[in-house]
């Protein structure tokens, strides 16, 4: 394997001059640098990572750590914060947890040991331990998607709370009165932010909590698919159902189809991520948007801004979701400037129309 030690003599110059070449770290004139670059290119001289990242004590690679990267959610997002790492100059160590904080804290290890630069952190479920261990040995982290209690760390959420609400406020809108709830694992921040969204916009509208109507979900299709069939089957079954992600909601699609049950007619459907299926379900999916592009950028800008300078103040910042409304809950309606329309028998175009329920 050519060394540096060898491009210098073919050169003509100095270790050090080759050295200054290849890490921009001096000055050099056009015409050394020329000469370097011609015998880098004659010798293939290929730089040693792991010798240069001995040197620069960086390795310019980050961790991702997810639950799920087969999740479109976090698909994603994943490919929203490599295109804005490679950018920003790093490669990126994708580790998927499935929601385990054992192996959660394996992974947290292996980057340590890898020496990654800095982490973007997708936390498996309530449990600080590994995050805290990478912020005592002072790993520049990103916290993105769930919170976690009481820990001081930079982050990029999104208002779930407010999403939960929009998502139940659009469905009293159309006049439903009996909605469910699939909700996402209770151990996820989320999800937990979400269903006090719902229970807030019922509350706000006089409607009682029905716990009947509330069922656990895992953010999989089949929890949305069974725990749909358990309330299709009620005495008084829901008119609208409000799944805690889009994977569920489809899985709820699924159920509906299979009783036999119209969408939105018999009953309504609403999901949430607004990844790319929701809009080629049949009926498309109404569902509340994250905005996953503007994650990926803020997370992975964050991190390198965190690497460069530790001393930064922590830096947290709370996205707003969308309302996408689709065939799924009302097939009249739009979305004209952020306010869902109807279309009315006479072709015009009414704010919040109360459809009267059978
Ligand atoms: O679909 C996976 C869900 O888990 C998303 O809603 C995301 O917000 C994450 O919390």
């Amino acid at each position: 394997m050519t060394t540096i030690r060898e491009v210098a003599k073919v050169a003509g110059v100095s270790y050090a001059t080759v050295s200054h070449v290849l890490n921009n770290t001096r000055f050099v004139s056009q015409e050394t640098r020329d000469r370097v670059m011609a015998a880098i290119d004659e010798l293939d001289y290929r730089p040693n990572a792991l010798a240069r990242s001995l040197r620069s004590g960086k390795t310019d690679t980050i961790g991702l750590i997810l639950p799920d990267s087969s999740n479109p959610f976090f698909a994603e997002i994943g490919r929203s914060i490599e295109d804005a790492a490679f950018e920003l100059g790093y490669n990126v160590f994708l580790c998927n947890t499935d929601g385990n904080v054992h192996r959660e804290q394996l992974y947290v290890d292996l980057l340590s040991k890898k020496q990654v630069d800095g982490i973007i952190f997708v936390a498996a479920g309530d449990q600080v331990d590994s995050l805290n261990a990478l912020l005592n040995d002072e790993m520049p982290v990103v916290l993105v998607d769930r919170d976690l209690p009481n820990i001081e760390v930079d982050a990029v959420l999104t208002d779930n709370r407010q999403g939960g609400y929009l998502a139940t406020r659009h469905l009293i809108e159309l006049g439903h009165r009996r909605i469910a709830c699939i909700t996402g694992p209770s151990s996820i921040t989320s999800g937990a932010e979400r269903l006090t969204g719902y229970r807030q916009a019922l509350e706000e509208e006089g409607i009682p909590y029905d716990k009947s109507l509330v069922l656990d979900g895992n953010y999989q299709p089949d929890a949305g698919l069974r725990a749909t069939s358990i309330l299709l089957e009620l005495d008084s079954p829901p008119t609208a159902i409000f799944a805690l992600n889009d994977l569920m909601a489809v899985g709820a699609l699924h159920a509906a189809a299979r009783a036999g049950r119209r969408v939105p007619e018999d009953v309504a459907i609403i999901g949430y991520d607004d990844t790319e299926l929701a809009s080629f379900m049949n009926p498309p999916l109404s569902t509340i948007a994250q905005p996953k592009n503007e994650i990926g950028l803020q997370a992975a800008n964050i991190l390198a801004r965190r690497i460069t300078n530790k001393s930064f103040p922590t830096y947290r910042i709370i996205l707003p979701p969308e309302l996408v409304v689709r065939e799924s809950t009302s097939p009249d309606a739009v979305v004209v400037d952020q306010e869902v329309m109807y279309r009315s028998n006479t072709d015009g175009l009414m704010p919040n129309a109360q459809k009267e329920m059978e």
